[in-house]
């Protein structure tokens, strides 16, 4: 059976790009496959240092996992700091790599434009994320078309290791689905919550209204593309035709159909996600950590041998 690995950093509130990107295709996936499904938590240290909050947002991002549709007793679901291994490879990657490798990275260049302070966690980003790739033998990675590179990433580094100490890591390929790939944001561009033009995935009603509302729409056209091009990732282009006929120039009752049909996909699964208690996430996290402890162990005891540490 092949492998299947993904992750998402539990860095505030999931928004409906991820559901669309990532959680989705994820759930319509992970059933063929033997499924891991880890919560980035250092990954998500890079840009938040705030504990409480960081506490809180592990403990709903695994509800978000449950509440869309995740089995735990299918996927093996883990937090990727109960997992040594994780931080140890990246050391061990580090050393093989050069930083003009790691320069051209489009995440890290993004970040360095936008002001953002650049740490060596930063920076060490992709390294830290082909760790979690390689570590599990993956064999897809379902992501966002963000991602990409840091998929191409981790073969890069796998095709390193394998070249300096022998045939070790597979190569994983990333699985980026076409409609999905970058789900636009309130303003257009993709929607980010360091962009903060996200549509949050478990918001009440009333937040998801406000930010639907809050759409930019260009009044140039007949049609507002930037509520239509999220519109159509919810439903096929020949349901949504005759909604848009209907409210030509009514922007308003255009938003007012998209905030129904995300309702109508959130509106189960928010009810859900509310009988998740703390006790059950936690259950869920010691459960998928020994598990996932286990398996990346056996695979380090295969890397310290091969470079020579295990004596
Ligand atoms: P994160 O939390 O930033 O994003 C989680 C997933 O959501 C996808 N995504 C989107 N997809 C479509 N449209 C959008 N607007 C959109 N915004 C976000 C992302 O592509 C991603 O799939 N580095 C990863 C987390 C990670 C990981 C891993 C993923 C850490 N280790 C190992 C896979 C395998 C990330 O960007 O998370």
């Amino acid at each position: 059976m092949q492998r299947l690995l993904t992750g998402l950093q539990p860095s505030g509130a999931l928004h409906i790009g991820n559901y669309l990107g990532a959680l989705k295709p994820f759930v319509g996936m992970y059933e063929e496959y033997e499924s891991i499904l880890m919560v980035a938590d250092y990954h998500a240290l890079t840009t938040l240092k705030d504990p409480v909050q960081l506490r809180q947002n592990i403990l709903d991002v695994v509800r978000d996992y449950v509440a869309v549709g995740v089995d735990p007793k299918k996927a093996l679901i883990f937090q990727q700091s109960e997992v040594q291994a994780h931080t140890e490879l990246t050391w061990i990657f580090n050393t093989l790599i050069t930083m003009s490798f790691l320069e051209l990275a489009h995440a890290y260049k993004d970040k360095e434009a936008r002001g953002i302070e650049r740490t060596v966690g930063l920076f060490d980003y992709p390294v830290l994320m082909a760790a979690d790739i390689l570590l599990y033998d993956t064999d897809v990675v379902p992501v966002g078309q963000d991602q990409k590179q840091h998929v191409e990433y981790a073969r890069e580094i796998a095709g390193k290791f394998n070249t300096a100490y022998g045939e070790t890591f597979k190569m994983p390929k990333e699985q980026i689905r076409k409609d999905e790939a970058s789900v636009p944001g309130t303003d257009g561009k993709k929607m980010s919550k360091s962009y903060g033009n996200t549509i949050p995935l478990f918001g009440t009603y009333e937040e998801i209204q406000k930010a639907v509302m809050g759409i930019i729409t260009d009044s140039s056209g007949e049609s507002p593309s930037n509520v239509y091009n999220i519109h159509r990732l919810l439903k096929s282009e020949s349901e949504l035709a005759p909604v848009y006929k209907a409210n030509k120039g009514n922007y308003k009752a255009s938003k007012e159909a998209l905030i129904a049909d995300i309702e109508a996909v959130v509106g189960p699964m928010r009810e859900k996600r509310a009988s998740i208690t703390d006790a059950d996430v936690k259950a869920i996290l010691k459960d998928g950590g020994g598990k996932a402890r286990a398996r990346a162990e056996k695979k380090m005891l295969d890397v310290r041998k091969k470079i020579g540490v295990k004596i």
